[in-house]
């Protein structure tokens, strides 16, 4: 079940034209802030794990900062010709904190 959770603090949250590395719940998140829009992606790159979050911002896409791949912020999907995806979170400001909505894990049973 998804759950909105903070992400940072409003304050914390990177500029317009900045990207940074966060995690919520245990998952490792790139936040971006596009044109004065937060955007959430899965932080991990799926072509050799580089982070996101210390990439940077090319007009609606983050950019790997290891072989720049191009992610767009809404969808997820990596530019052509490459092939791959990082999931996309919902994000809301609330008073002072970043909030991201994201899957809260399966509590593990003790016999796992
Ligand atoms: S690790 Fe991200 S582009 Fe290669």
């Amino acid at each position: 079940m998804a759950e909105w959770v903070k992400l940072c603090g409003a304050a914390e949250a990177p500029r317009a034209g900045e990207v940074m590395e966060t995690e919520a719940l245990g998952v490792a998140i790139c936040l971006a802030n596009v044109d004065g829009r937060l955007c959430a992606l899965g932080n991990v790159c799926p072509h050799r794990q580089g982070p996101l979050g210390g990439g940077w911002i090319e007009g609606e896409a983050v950019l790997c900062p290891w072989h720049a791949w191009a992610f767009d912020v809404t969808t997820g999907e990596a530019a052509a010709p490459e092939k791959g995806k990082v999931d996309v979170f919902p994000v809301r400001v609330e008073g002072e904190d970043v909030l991201v909505e994201i899957e809260k894990p399966e509590p593990r049973g003790l016999l796992e």
